[in-house]
């Protein structure tokens, strides 16, 4: 991209940029499991808010079809890792259906930075759309281990937000320490391949001893090739499904006595009956710390972990 703008947070940036790109005469269709970051900017601009199930992408091309002509400006917007289940965004087809109905496609990569495609610049660069989209949104919180959000994309856009992003201007710049630590940071993550490859190997090893031990995973249910394309083992987020809020509740207390804290997901942040165990997996995470977890997991929710040829029996607790 040709330029970015800093924010004091991720939300401050997703707000501020939706709130100053999208006006009364547009529409922002945006995903149903979007991060309520982008819920309240799109909700906060003066568009038409129109929200979108992925699982459907065949209405939503209908919607735009049927609708497009109803308005100036249309956005798509989407997180690209999801926060709730770790799946991808299927950016391919979100950038055909922009092409197609002249949309701005508007992209938040906060779970994916320094995590996804080769240099660590996200889904973007994993699926190869980093030229098809607008606005790529962002925070310095998660992989990158600091603070602050950014917007980036064309100089156009960037010179826009300075004098609009109410969230920008109207606030304290990001501290000159925090910046310079963001940066080195950024340059670890683009350049340090072994620890974006530990970490998916980690999330991969846990998602394996949860699926063998009988839980079930949340994540993209579409087509089984899109599906298969779009839950990669490697996603750091896991979302254990177990359906009633109490389950997830008492499991998630049962890890905490057990020394592990794994939050338990409820409505209305997750819909209704699928309410989960959501962990969160780091590259500094060692293989027995992954085994210790998993086996955790599984007993706090009832069942018995699998014993395999490569763990030791001290790894898999009944
Ligand atoms: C997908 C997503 N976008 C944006 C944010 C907001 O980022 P920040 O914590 O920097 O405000 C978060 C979470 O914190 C997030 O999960």
């Amino acid at each position: 991209c040709e330029s970015v703008v800093l924010f004091a947070s991720g939300y401050a940036a997703n707000l501020g940029t939706l709130m100053a790109l999208a006006g009364s005469q547009d529409a922002v269709f945006c995903d149903r499991e979007n991060h309520a970051s982008l819920v309240d900017g799109c909700r906060a601009s003066e568009a038409r808010f129109l929200v979108y199930d992925r699982q459907q992408p065949e209405r939503l091309q209908r919607s735009l079809a049927r609708r497009r002509r109803d308005f100036d400006q249309v956005f798509l917007v989407t997180d690209t890792v999801f926060s709730m289940d770790g799946s991808l965004a299927d950016l391919p087809l979100l950038a055909e259906l922009a092409r197609t109905w002249q949309a701005v496609l508007v992209v938040d990569e906060a779970h994916a930075t320094g995590v996804f495609g080769a240099e660590g610049h996200g889904v973007c660069e994993l699926q190869g759309v980093r030229q098809e989209v607008a606005v790529c949104l962002g925070t310095l919180s998660k992989a990158v281990g600091c603070l602050g959000g950014f917007a980036a994309g064309s100089q156009q856009l960037s010179d826009w937000l300075w004098n609009s992003a109410r969230s920008q201007f109207f606030s304290t710049a990001l501290p000159p320490a925090v910046c310079a630590a963001a940066l080195e940071a950024l340059q670890i993550l683009q350049h340090d391949t072994a620890r974006r490859q530990r970490l998916q190997q980690r999330a991969s090893q846990l998602r394996g001893l949860l699926l063998e031990g009988g839980l079930a995973l949340a994540g993209y249910r579409g087509t089984a090739a899109a599906a298969a394309s779009l839950n990669p083992a490697g996603s750091p987020i896991v979302g254990v499904l177990l359906g009633d809020e109490h389950s997830a509740l008492q499991a998630s207390a049962r890890l905490r006595e057990a020394g592990f804290l794994i939050p338990a997901i409820r409505p209305p942040t997750v819909a209704e009956g699928t309410s989960r165990l959501r962990l969160s997996v780091c590259s500094e995470h060692t293989e027995q710390q992954i085994a210790d977890a998993a086996a955790a997991v599984l007993k706090a929710c009832g069942r018995h972990a699998v014993i395999t040829r490569s763990q030791s029996s001290d790894h898999t607790a009944g």
